[in-house]
């Protein structure tokens, strides 16, 4: 057990960080962030930042050593120079959840194991294997990077063998999904201590916009109610199988046949917002109770139902519009620049 007081060191300096760091400050606990940018909106609610590079093993050992226990809050950081925090600190989640959510191939072919369903999918390492893919899976489909992806970036959809061909492939590693024809997505986000103690939140609807979330709503509409129970029976077995401790988030999409496996990501998650207000304790706050071995607290709904929505480029110059309803949670990152398609912050309301 690590008791408050102790220093909590995050990987990552962006929002999920300074809402992790948030609520561990108010369990009493102190945090450490340590990411490669000069200005992280993190750290600016840290008591200390060490800005590093994520593979340098001497800055990451450096950093560990100030630390009772290390996390992360951005999954695209290279799972092998972490083994210079072990020496130091324990390492929640571990770095092997690291390695398999962050290479969509990994990820699907770990899911399938366990008996889970993505979209039919392949690996796309050349033109060849592109034209290959698409006459095997057929169209429309999504080419995406296998890894650095994230909201909707790194993916070019297909939507006949014609754009194959005409796509210029990046040099990197890809993969080829087949269009999954959804009702709805929807997310299973759980806390797992380090003894085997499970809880999930309520499944929020997620509605994407551009490849970005826009809005999750709780509850969920009943076609995804319905899938809730398999959908959360496969992110148990993820999590069990990875001996994961701290919140793990699985994104489905609800169709005709039953749920099929999107993604995951090994963190505290962007759908998962609304249980800060919505429920008796935050996937933030169960994530520093997890990773520091004290009691979960409840997850238990807080009201009758929520609605979270993302302020994404200049909707975060509406923050004096959104104050006027005093209804309504704001929550403001703190980036310095509003860019399209950049995450600047949230708003939630609670159905009482
Ligand atoms: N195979 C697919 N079929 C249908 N929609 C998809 C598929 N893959 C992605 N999408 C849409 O794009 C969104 C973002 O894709 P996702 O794979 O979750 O990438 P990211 O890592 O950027 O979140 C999804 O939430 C979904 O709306
Ligand atoms: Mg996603």
């Amino acid at each position: 057990m690590i008791p408050p007081g102790e220093t909590i060191g995050i990987l990552g300096g962006g929002q999920l960080g300074r809402m992790i760091a948030l609520a561990a400050a108010n369990l009493g606990y102190r945090c450490h962030v340590f990411a490669p940018e000069a200005d992280s909106i993190a750290a600016d609610v840290c008591a200390q930042f060490t800005q590093g590079a994520y593979d340098d093993e001497a800055a990451l050992a450096a950093f560990a050593a100030q630390c009772a226990v290390v996390t992360y809050e951005f999954e695209n950081v290279a799972a092998a120079p972490l083994a210079a925090i072990a020496p130091h600190a324990p390492l929640h989640p571990p770095a092997r959840a690291l390695e398999v959510a962050q290479d969509r191939v990994n990820e699907k072919s770990f899911v399938e194991g366990l008996g889970g369903r993505p979209a039919p999918w392949a690996q796309v390492d050349s033109a060849e294997d592109l034209r290959a893919a698409v006459a095997r899976i057929g169209t429309p489909g999504i080419l995406k990077t296998r890894r650095d992806g994230y909201d909707g970036k790194g993916q070019w959809r297909i939507m006949q063998p014609a754009d194959a061909d005409r796509l210029e492939l990046p040099a990197k590693p890809l993969i080829y999904e087949g269009f999954v024809t959804f009702q709805a997505e929807f997310s299973v986000i759980l806390v797992r201590t380090a003894t085997g103690d499970v809880r999930f939140w309520d499944s929020a609807e997620n509605v994407h916009k551009n490849g970005i979330l826009d809005r999750s709503t709780v509850p969920a509409a009943p076609v995804i109610l319905a899938q809730v129970e398999d959908a959360r029976a496969l992110a148990k077995k993820v999590a069990d199988a990875l001996e994961y401790v701290g919140v793990l988030t699985l994104e489905f999409f609800a169709t005709a046949d039953g749920p099929v496996f999107n993604e995951m990501a090994p963190r505290v998650h962007n759908s998962g917002h609304w249980t800060i207000e919505g429920t008796l304790t935050s996937q933030f706050e169960n994530h520093v109770r997890a990773i520091c071995g004290l009691p979960l607290g409840s997850t238990a709904l807080a009201a009758r139902g929520v609605v979270m929505d993302n302020l994404i480029g200049d909707d975060a110059h509406d923050w004096p519009k959104i104050l006027s309803d005093e209804a309504n949670h704001l929550h403001l990152y703190g980036k310095a620049a509003v860019r399209p398609g950049r995450k600047m912050g949230h708003v939630t309301r609670l159905v009482l």
